[in-house]
């Protein structure tokens, strides 16, 4: 039996457990199986270590960055983003850390794009909130040729506050939010962006992918904007994570 997994604390649903299960059954994957463990704790990882068939775990929030210690080594971009959400577990008994929220965003962008017949060149974003998902955004955006610029409630030398929003809207076209802002069941919630200044030439990315259309999405596409959820982000990032165990 080979066995995968996810850690995370709390672990009320999982969209990892049932997508892989999902898979499991519909390409006839023999022997396989992923659980959920709950691991209040990060000091508690090693004693999965020596589950028998243990191929590849699933990180999520608290222990994306507390992982890290317990590794061998990390994939470069989960180096240069300082959190880890794959890890697999190799045939030596050494722990590789990776990050494939990363590899789900620059797909998804890059397919978006190119589905709108846009480019990179020459955009300049916005991305909304300063969390771990961020990061793994922003990282994808340099590797991709996007300059960013953050937009925190809490301003800093480098960053937006969204009161800044007014006069710089225009020259940022593509808009990330990294905020769980509107996530079901808050679902009349947005980003205090000012929505009248967008234009159709304006691209807003939700990481928040219930409901399918959030209220960022509804206001920006009143306003001619294109809009893509995190749907598809969530969906590259566990083909990602089983293609990294399975090399
Ligand atoms: N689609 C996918 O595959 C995928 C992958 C990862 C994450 N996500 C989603 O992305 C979102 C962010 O994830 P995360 O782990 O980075 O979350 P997080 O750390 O909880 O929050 C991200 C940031 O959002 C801002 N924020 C939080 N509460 C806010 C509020 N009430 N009003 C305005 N801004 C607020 C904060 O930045 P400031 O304090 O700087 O304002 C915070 O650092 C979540 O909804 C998550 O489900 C989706």
């Amino acid at each position: 039996m080979t066995r995968y997994g996810l850690i995370g604390y709390p672990l009320t649903h999982s969209f990892s457990q049932r997508y892989f299960t999902e898979k499991f059954i519909r390409e006839n994957i023999a022997d396989c199986r992923y659980d959920l463990f709950e691991l209040p704790d990060i000091h508690e990882l090693p004693n999965l270590f020596n589950l028998p068939g243990l191929r590849g775990l699933n990180v999520t929030i608290p222990h994306k960055q507390a992982v890290l210690p317990y590794l061998t080594r990390l994939d470069t971009s989960a180096e240069k983003i300082g959190a880890v959400n794959v890890i697999k577990f190799e045939a030596d008994g050494s722990r590789t850390g990776y990050n494939s929220d990363y590899y789900g965003f620059r797909q998804s962008l890059a397919d978006w794009l190119v589905a709108l017949g846009r480019t990179a060149e020459g955009l300049q974003a916005l991305v909304l909130g300063t969390g771990g998902a961020s990061k793994a955004v922003t990282v994808a955006l340099t590797d991709t040729g996007i300059t960013y610029k953050y937009v925190s409630r809490t301003k800093t030398e480098s960053t937006f506050a969204y009161e800044d929003l007014q006069d710089v809207i225009i020259d940022y076209q593509l808009i990330i939010n990294c905020s769980p802002i509107g996530t079901y069941p808050h679902t009349d919630a947005a980003p205090a962006i000012p929505y009248p200044l967008l234009t159709d030439k304006h691209l807003l990315y939700d990481l928040v992918y219930n409901p399918a259309e959030t209220k960022f999405m509804q206001l920006g596409h009143e306003r001619g904007a294109s809009t893509q959820n995190g749907l598809r982000m969530l969906e590259l990032q566990a083909d990602k994570a089983w293609d990294i165990w399975q090399q």
